[in-house]
């Protein structure tokens, strides 16, 4: 029997929805067996805007962590035209937060309430430059004039460069980047720019989604692009390269709200992507830079120790059993499918 073992520190999630109630308590089990710390986004209804929802969002989720997991939310507020400036610094100073989430306004889910004027918000960047708190991007426009694959490139040119320019000491996390554009202009950035990049953009590519019939559990914001630009985040997550880290963008909806007319962006991946993303390394070669990207290169971007624990990988020659789907009081939340068997085993999961 072939066996093969990896061991690595533990691995944080560092863009990830956890929802809230009943959802928040079917889901985060998934995420703490496996990872020590989360990026909390904030886009619940109605978001986490001000320090004090983030506080008692962040009690929500300690009070539905299972027994014996090690586990801490670092939470994000969601940027709007409104957010006071000094809430935000206290937040920060005082270990609450660990970002600020800009949505531009209708890029996704819940993000009504996102940014259309970004002058207005102009008085809040200078303080976060200033404090050294990050800001999270969703790197979309939603102009109805631009075709939805090419949202992100227009983001950066028209949207993320300006925003640079203007601050060019705010830390900025380019979040969940699907494209060769978005790679090279993540790469160009210095220090101070970081991008986090999914599991599942690693392994589906668009025709994945459209081809042989359209599968809802692969669609996802920002939709998955052409077999380039998956291959181009492949090379990125694969490089060691400290301006990529792993964010999986773990977005659970109910099977029901998926499978329908009009149905919801987000793939859940919690539970399988250590395996997942065993199998994506291993294709290519390079099981090595596993550790860099799932558990070095995002605490050292957000200035924090890695994590002391380790977990192993083993790879055995039996496909590892996940569950098609987790179960919730209102129905259940289908796991992410790569499509393949997964034959890497997290043996320390909690
Ligand atoms: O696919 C997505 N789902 N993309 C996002 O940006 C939001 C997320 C969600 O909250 O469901
Ligand atoms: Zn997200």
């Amino acid at each position: 029997m072939s066996e093969t073992r990896l061991t690595i520190r533990r691995p944080d999630d560092w863009h990830l929805h956890l929802r809230d109630g009943e959802m928040l308590k079917s889901v985060l089990p998934s995420t703490s067996a496996n990872f020590r710390r989360a990026i909390i986004m904030p886009n619940l209804v109605p978001p986490v805007v001000t320090s004090q929802d983030a506080a008692s969002y962040r009690e929500r989720i300690l009070a539905a962590l299972p027994a014996g997991h090690d586990f801490t939310p670092l939470m994000t507020l969601y940027l709007t035209e409104t957010t006071d400036a000094d809430d935000l610094e206290q937040a920060f100073r005082s270990g609450l937060i660990a970002g600020v989430k800009l949505y531009p306004a209708g890029a996704t889910t819940n993000s009504q309430s996102g940014v259309r004027d970004f002058d207005k918000v102009t008085g809040v960047l200078e303080r976060m430059a200033e404090i050294g708190l990050p800001l999270l991007v969703h790197g979309e426009v939603t102009s109805a004039d631009v075709d939805i694959f090419d949202r992100e490139a227009v983001f950066i040119e028209t949207v993320l460069d300006p925003i640079r320019r203007k601050f060019p000491e705010l830390k900025v996390v380019m979040e969940h980047i699907t494209t060769e554009e978005g790679v090279a202009y993540a790469k160009s950035g210095g220090d101070n720019l970081g991008a986090t990049i999914t599991t599942h953009h690693l392994i589906i590519n668009r025709n994945d989604i459209l081809v042989g019939g359209i599968k809802p559990h692969f669609y996802c914001l920002p939709v998955a692009k052409r077999e380039k630009h998956r291959l181009a985040l492949r090379a990125a997550a694969t490089s060691g390269d400290a301006t990529f880290f792993l964010g999986t963008d773990s977005a659970p909806h109910l099977d029901q709200n998926k499978l329908c007319e009009c149905g919801c962006a987000g793939i859940f991946s919690s539970l399988n992507t250590m395996s997942c993303l065993a199998h994506v390394f291993e294709e290519e070669e390079a099981l090595g830079k596993l550790e860099a990207f799932a558990s070095l290169n995002g605490p050292a971007f957000y200035g924090m120790a890695p994590n002391e624990a380790t977990i192993d990988l083993v790879k055995g020659s039996e496909k590892v059993s996940y569950p098609p789907s987790i179960p919730t009081p209102d129905g259940p939340v289908t796991l992410f499918n790569p499509g393949y068997d997964l034959l890497w085993k997290v043996e320390n999961q909690l």
